[in-house]
């Protein structure tokens, strides 16, 4: 079977992969993290009911794509989104219409409680990120969320709670766990070519002034004052003017996580937060004046926030946010080992000799042998699927990978990539760093979401999987 007949599907989920037939928990743990090794039943088909169809594209142009699963439902208040999400479902070629959700800002209930959904997919402004998950683990539905997932400590022991309680997935939707330099490093991390691993940094610098200020059109969907996306009714500026601390931490801190086997191992002890004030969002907008945001409208949130992790296990790990800076984007991916060194934007990396240990990386890898290594090391599902990941696009091809696993472990029954303790561990800190902020760069401790499961759970497993090979069996 070659990559389009795994994708297009013929055989590759047979009868032993269904013969289960039953949820049924892989973790013993009663105290907690018993959701940590998971696995509903097998899923014959999947389907998926989307809430949210701006960055709900994601599912709309990858699921019918994958063998087996279907979008059956979806759900906007924006007329416009609707009928772009029903012609981008016919575009990715699947032959049936979705049920459209469209009654008003709660419909997405009804979508919850269909009966023609398996998973919600909520791609929904923030603050309704957690009722919508929630009410759809009571529906009884497996439920992925976009990020950050949540936004409050309590919130995010409200979602694992749920979640062990009605055994449903909660997922955060962390795409760039997926991408090919991450999974190039979990590959070398896992392989032990930078040793054992002391430090990492992680960032989300990305300039969205533009997007923040631009009035929504809901007549387009977009932007229609400034060029570039919009956000629906400003949902993302009112979050960044009520609070300081980093907002959106998970892009950068998820896959250094993966790396470190937070939650796998090891987990987060405490972080002291600091940042910048706040320069560049209100001289924006008294350059760029709206009626509706005026500059008065004081937005809380500083432009650079810097918060440092202590891990359990001696660790620490570095995470940025700025989204207000005229800078180029980076995500900084970057961490260090007893023995070398990964690096991006740009993509570098080094290592002592096996025989010349102790010896230093004074410099990284010259281009050559740096792009050797970026071969040699590739991720198995980037070896496997990065063409076709390239040609659906989304990230450079991250979205497609992170769709194609979640579909993927779900349809055979097996424990997803991201659990519910990651989500509620790297959405915390989204109040954690604030409070930190606010009272002075104080520690604040992070909660074991695990209950101590980190201690006896596996490390993740996605280094080793064949999709090829495990698309094959049956
Ligand atoms: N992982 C990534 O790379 C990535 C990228 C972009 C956005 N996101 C996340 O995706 C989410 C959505 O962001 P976006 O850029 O699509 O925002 P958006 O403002 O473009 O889209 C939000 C959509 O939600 C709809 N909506 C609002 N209230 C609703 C309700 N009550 N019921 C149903 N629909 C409703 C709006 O009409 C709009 O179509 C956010 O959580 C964001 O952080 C993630």
């Amino acid at each position: 079977m070659n990559r389009r007949d795994f994708l297009k599907g013929t055989a590759w989920m047979g009868a032993a992969a269904f013969a289960g037939g039953f949820a049924r928990p892989l973790f013993a743990g009663e105290a907690g993290g018993k959701m940590a090794l998971w696995a509903d039943k097998p899923f014959k088909k999947l389907r998926v009911g989307v809430v949210g169809l701006g960055r709900g594209h994601v599912a709309l142009w990858n699921m019918p794509k994958i063998h087996g699963c279907e979008i059956t439902a979806i759900c906007d208040i924006t007329p416009i989104r609707v009928t772009r999400a029903l012609t981008m479902v016919a575009q990715a070629g699947q032959k049936s219409v979705p049920k459209v959700y469209d009654k008003g800002p709660e419909d997405w209930k009804c979508l919850c409680d269909d009966p023609n959904v398996d998973l919600v997919w909520n791609s929904t402004p923030w603050a309704l990120h957690v009722p919508i998950a929630l009410y759809a683990m009571r529906a009884g539905k497996h439920v992925a969320i976009e990020v950050p997932a949540a936004f409050t400590v309590e919130e995010c022991w409200e979602l694992v709670e749920t979640s062990e309680k009605l055994q449903r997935h909660c997922m955060q939707l962390e795409n760039c766990c997926y991408g090919e330099m991450e999974m190039l490093c979990l590959n070398l991390c896992r392989k032990g070519m930078l040793g054992d691993l002391v430090h990492g940094e992680g960032a989300y610098i990305h300039d969205l002034r533009g997007h923040n200020y631009a009035r929504w059109d809901p007549k387009t969907g977009y932007a229609w004052d400034i060029p570039g996306g919009a956000y629906w009714n400003h949902w993302r500026l009112k979050h960044n003017i009520a609070h300081k601390g980093n907002q959106y931490p998970t892009h950068g801190l998820g896959p250094i996580c993966q790396y470190m086997n937070v939650n796998r191992g090891d987990r987060f002890d405490y972080l002291v937060s600091l940042e910048s004030n706040q320069f560049n969002f209100e001289q924006y907008a008294q350059r760029n004046w709206h009626k509706d945001w005026r500059p008065e409208a004081k937005v809380a949130m500083g432009d650079m926030n810097i918060t440092l992790i202590k891990t359990k296990g001696g660790r620490s790990i570095m995470v940025q946010h700025d989204i207000s800076s005229p800078r180029p984007y980076s995500r900084i991916n970057t961490v260090s080992g007893t023995r070398g060194i990964f690096a991006d934007y740009p993509y570098r990396v080094g290592w002592e000799p096996a025989d010349k240990r102790g010896s230093g990386v004074h410099s990284f890898f010259d281009e050559k042998k740096a792009e050797e290594v970026r071969q040699e090391y590739k991720h198995p599902l980037w070896k496997d699927y990065g063409e076709l990941a390239a040609k659906q696009g989304g990230h450079g091809g991250m979205d497609f990978m992170m769709t194609l696993r979640l579909a993927y472990c779900l349809r055979l029954g097996l424990p997803l990539d991201q659990n519910v303790y990651d989500l509620a561990s790297w959405s915390s800190l989204c109040e954690l760093t604030e409070k930190s902020v606010r009272s002075g760069s104080t520690p604040q401790q992070i909660p074991d979401f695990t209950r101590g499961a980190w201690q006896t759970t596996a490390p993740l497993g996605i280094e080793s999987a064949d999709l090829a090979k495990m698309g094959l069996e049956g």
